[in-house]
């Protein structure tokens, strides 16, 4: 069984590091924040009060942190991973990150003589919580497969996509395809309540139908009932981050980002609402601030 070193506490972290834990793995938590790192400790983890602490000393290392400016300060932040780890540690980027901050990464870890895979994942942390993310893999083979025993006890599939950088490629990618089917499906909802349609009756249909997917189904649910995830499951500042990045890697590489700009126009107003650490399924709430906004000042 696997010495680990775990970094990021937040929503994802909380509900992978039991898994590892229940897996056999030994897990050392750092967290920016120490006391959410702290949780962990009834579970069996350890907790580092720095990166150079946990990483001492480690087979694999995980970083499951918010966005590009968390991943560098974690990395190549002083004492980060990158001044820290020893050299053959196999080291997993699992945040949603971009592409470029990504590959960069991947270089500056490869000069370290670390094991560097992406492994960014799908799915909830209540998905996370029951085992059953899917991790989309960038890396060599052979450091796959070392790692493999640690990524299956926090998943159901494993898809191996390619070189560095490769999993995280298709990660953005598949993002924009979400962040599209939550937002069109907020502002369908929307117009199903202007028609007058009931909620419950229009989820139901738009389930069942050609229209039903994964996203619709649990979304569209929560938009009829207003009852959403809690704790919050995924807000409308991670969307915009991951959105956004996935419409620029798709422009970088020759490709459009028209529906995705869309929906991060969506998010955008979400958090220009206040509503920016809500639940992303609230998007139909935002959408009815929003109309009220507009009628309140056509009546002016
Ligand atoms: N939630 C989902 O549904 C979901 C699903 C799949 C993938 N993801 C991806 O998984 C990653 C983690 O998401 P999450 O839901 O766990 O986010 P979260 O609950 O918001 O937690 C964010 C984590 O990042 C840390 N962090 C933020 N800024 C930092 C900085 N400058 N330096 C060091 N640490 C920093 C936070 O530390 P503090 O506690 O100190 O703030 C916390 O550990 C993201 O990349 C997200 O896109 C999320």
């Amino acid at each position: 069984m696997a010495k680990i070193a775990f970094l990021g506490a937040g929503a994802m972290g909380q509900a992978m590091i039991p898994n590892l834990l229940r897996g056999g793995h030994s897990v050392c938590v750092y967290n920016r924040s120490i006391d959410k790192a702290r949780l962990l400790e009834a579970n069996g983890a350890t907790v580092a009060a720095t990166i150079a602490e946990a990483v001492q000393g480690v087979d694999a290392l995980f970083s499951m942190v918010i966005d590009d400016n968390a991943s560098r300060a974690v990395w190549t932040g002083p004492d980060g991973v990158l001044d820290s780890a020893a050299s053959g540690t196999l080291a997993v980027e699992s945040s949603t990150v971009s592409s470029n901050w990504l590959r960069e990464l991947g270089g500056l870890a490869a000069a370290k003589g670390l094991r560097f895979l992406d492994c960014p994942v799908a799915g909830r942390p209540d998905a996370a919580a029951a085992a059953m993310l899917v991790v989309f893999a960038g890396g060599k083979a052979e450091d796959l497969a070392a790692v493999r025993p640690m990524l299956e006890p926090m998943s159901r599939r494993i898809v191996h996509f390619g070189p560095v950088g490769t999993g995280i490629a298709f990660k953005l990618i598949y993002n924009v395809l979400g962040a599209v089917q939550v937002a069109a499906l907020a502002e369908s909802m929307n117009a199903c309540e202007a028609a007058g349609i009931d909620l419950h009756t229009a989820a139901d249909a738009l389930s069942d139908g050609n229209t039903g997917s994964p996203h619709v189904k649990r979304h569209s649910r929560a938009m009829a009932e207003g009852k959403h995830d809690n704790p919050i499951g995924f807000t409308p500042h991670g969307r915009l981050k991951d959105t956004l990045y996935g419409c620029q890697y798709q422009e970088q590489i020759g490709g459009q980002a028209l529906l995705g700009y869309a929906a991060a126009a969506l998010f955008q107003q979400m958090i220009d609402i206040g509503w920016g650490e809500r639940n992303d399924s609230e998007a139909i709430d935002g959408l009815r601030e929003e109309s009220k906004r507009r009628k309140a000042k056509s009546n002016t």
